[in-house]
């Protein structure tokens, strides 16, 4: 597997107004940008090289992945080779493109502009918001098990039943190659879109990892726009989820680690609290400050 595709041309709309005038994957998380963490998830799966589908206020999107010759060169001048590493960093990452989606219509219509970049061969789909833990593999065990099947294969999660009506939903059956233990992974038979609770044949969620047969391009070009007048990929991926098995099935490994959906408040908050009180420099500091907020104390 050597492309990934990440979709970077919402609208944003939960996180306005803060993606008035800047991509909601440009949000950092303590003190990188959102995308850059699912740029560096792909390059550690053996990804080689990134697309990423933008749109209108995504110009800093390009700069973050470019060189900035003037900040270098301040960094330098001050000595302060730590914080220059960590501004070439995301330049190095992988080999980067960029293509524009035009008018958002949706995530499959975002993912169908990558067909001439991608061409004939399985690849990566990784939202541009929602963020993986780097101690919690999801991206390479996908990959393993779509060259075990030869399908399209899902990340999904285990969310309340309230929840997923947020979600794409799965109804799963267990896959016959699929050893329990040893990276077990299921076959899907059936995708929903946002489902009631009461309609939900499970609580599966179908988070924001996808690793794709190219022939989900042929059947994005006749998909009709489904909820939310928006061309789905979860209504692509449901009819070759009904088509035929040898080659085309749909696959899902569960995840059961920790995701983040920046694109949601909530959720991109528990992000960075996660991320800082890990950290050396930051940690120690943040638990402080979290437990006397927690006793009622004087903050100060
Ligand atoms: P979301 O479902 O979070 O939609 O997209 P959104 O429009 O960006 O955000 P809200 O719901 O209005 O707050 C999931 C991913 O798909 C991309 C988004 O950028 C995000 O990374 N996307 C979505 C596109 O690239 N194009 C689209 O037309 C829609």
């Amino acid at each position: 597997m050597r492309k990934a595709v990440i979709p970077a041309a919402g609208l944003g709309t939960r996180f306005a107004p803060a993606t008035k005038a800047m991509p909601k994957e440009m949000l950092p998380v303590v003190d990188k940008p959102a995308i850059q963490y699912v740029v560096e998830e792909a390059a550690r799966s053996g990804i080689t090289d990134v697309l990423i589908i933008t749109g209108r206020n995504k110009r800093s999107l390009e700069d973050h992945f470019d060189r900035e010759p003037s900040l270098e060169q301040a960094l330098a001048d001050k000595g302060d080779t730590v914080r220059l590493a960590a501004v070439q960093e995301p330049t190095a990452l992988a080999d980067i493109h960029y293509v524009r989606q035009g008018d958002p219509k949706g995530l499959g219509h975002a993912v169908l502009r990558a067909r001439s970049h991608v061409g004939d061969e399985p690849f990566a789909v990784l939202l541009g918001d929602d963020l993986i833990h780097e101690e919690d593999e999801l991206l390479t065990e996908m990959i393993r098990v779509q060259e075990q099947t030869g399908g399209s294969v899902i990340g999904l999660m285990e969310v309340e039943p309230a929840e997923i009506a947020a979600y794409g939903c799965a109804d799963v059956v267990p896959a016959s190659g699929s050893t329990p233990g040893d990276g077990d992974y299921v076959r899907v038979r059936r995708l929903v879109e946002k489902p009631c609770p009461a309609e939900a044949p499970s609580n599966l969620a179908v988070i924001g990892r996808y690793v794709l047969h190219p022939a989900v391009f042929d059947v994005l070009e006749t998909t009709p726009p489904g909820r939310g007048g928006e061309i789905q990929l979860t209504d692509a991926l449901q009819t070759l989820a009904a088509g035929d098995s040898d080659g085309f099935g749909v696959y899902g490994v569960v995840f059961r680690g920790r995701r983040f959906d920046t694109g949601d408040k909530l959720s991109y908050l528990k992000a960075v609290f996660t991320l800082a009180i890990e950290r050396s420099d930051l940690g120690p500091d943040l638990r402080k400050w979290l437990s006397a907020q927690s006793e009622g104390a004087d903050l100060g």
